[in-house]
């Protein structure tokens, strides 16, 4: 008989104490960007130190752990994913779970900016959808917007995807003042490229430089505009995510709404998010978390890391309660949405 009594107990699905089941990661591989979005950070960050990080193996060990127990879509996001050394190793070390069929989606959140040099390869690890942010169509908007971004550069990058045959979903943050009168424009632009788009309301994650009630847009009003202009009809699509879709009978394209802000969605949550120092969030809008990376690093199978997760799902909360408080001012979670993933 082998000398260790320790038997790794069987990866069983993960279902939280509301009976749903966790199904889908996020994965956040980095919390650094290329650019500097005025709603997502501060213009001057301070990153995580490099030591911090997973490296590339780790990630690929925890999410494999993950896919052991049940989860059927992965979602790499940052930050910016596609500025992390090396990514695509990621990718094609994830996409053997694709070949096996154990996983159903490997996908991934960009802006868009290194799109142009990894397009090709991402479609031939398996990606077959990218989401895509844009909040603009006018560059010296988008400058305003992201700050850093180069409109031409994020351009360059849908082409490159399009030509890859990468399915792309465009995101748009709907921002009072700064982009309202242009969304429908967004929306024909999406639909005329054979994209659907989803528009998302600014969620009070962590500090940034301005004054968060200045910017938030509820999407009730955004969809009521819309109606003025386009045959909006709702359909029961579904991306496994939260956003609520339309067709507009105009253009024959789907909008997406993402409403954490007016409307509760928690009821349906089957995700987790991992972050790139190995932090697992139960919820985007709680702080309570997990570590895992120490239990990833205690030993080289995974016994431990499957406690660690099933522990964690135990505690998933059954949702969040958003609120931009006008007199604090304070956001109702202190990290980033570049820390945890979008
Ligand atoms: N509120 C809403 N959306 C945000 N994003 C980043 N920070 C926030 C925030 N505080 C968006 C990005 C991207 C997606 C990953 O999340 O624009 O589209
Ligand atoms: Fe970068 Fe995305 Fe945040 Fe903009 S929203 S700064 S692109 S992580």
């Amino acid at each position: 008989m082998a000398d260790s009594a320790v038997i790794a107990a069987p990866a069983t699905d993960m279902i939280d104490p509301f009976g749903r089941h966790v199904t889908y990661l996020r994965v956040s591989v980095t919390d650094r960007c290329d650019f500097r979005c005025v709603y997502c950070m501060s213009e001057h960050m301070t990153f995580l130190p490099k030591r911090d990080l997973l490296s590339l193996e780790e990630l690929d060990r925890v999410c494999s752990a993950f896919v052991t127990r049940g989860v059927r879509k992965l979602r790499i996001t940052g930050g910016e994913p596609l500025v992390r050394k090396n990514i695509l190793w990621l990718f094609r070390a994830l996409s053997r779970h694709l070949d096996a069929g154990t996983l159903d989606e490997l996908t991934l959140t960009t802006n868009g900016s290194q799109l142009a040099k990894y397009a090709q390869e991402l479609k031939a690890c398996g990606v077959e959808r990218i989401n895509l942010s844009l909040d603009t169509l006018r560059p010296d908007r988008f400058k305003a917007i992201t700050r850093w971004g180069d409109f031409g550069g994020v351009m360059g990058g849908l082409e490159a995807a399009e030509k890859a045959g990468l399915k792309v979903k465009l995101n748009s943050v709907a921002l009072k003042g700064v982009n309202e009168d242009e969304l429908e424009e967004l929306v024909r632009f999406a639909h005329g490229r054979g994209h659907d788009i989803t528009f998302i309301e600014t969620m009070p994650l962590g500090d940034i430089d301005g004054d968060r009630t200045d910017q938030y847009l509820p999407l009730s009003i955004v969809r009521a505009r819309l109606m003025d202009r386009l045959t909006l009809d709702d359909i029961p699509y579904r991306t496994g995510g939260p956003a609520r879709y339309v067709e507009a009978r105009e253009t024959g394209g789907r909008i997406g709404f993402i409403t954490p802000m007016t409307h509760n969605f928690c009821e349906s949550c089957n995700r987790v998010r991992l972050t790139c120092t190995g932090t697992l969030y139960m919820c985007l809008g709680q702080e309570d978390a997990a570590d895992l990376r120490a239990p990833l690093r205690a030993s080289g199978d995974d016994a431990r890391l499957h406690d660690a997760i099933t522990e964690a799902i135990s505690r998933k909360p059954k949702g969040h309660d958003f609120i931009i408080d006008r007199r604090t001012k304070r956001p109702a979670v202190q990290r980033h949405m570049s820390v945890t993933g979008g």
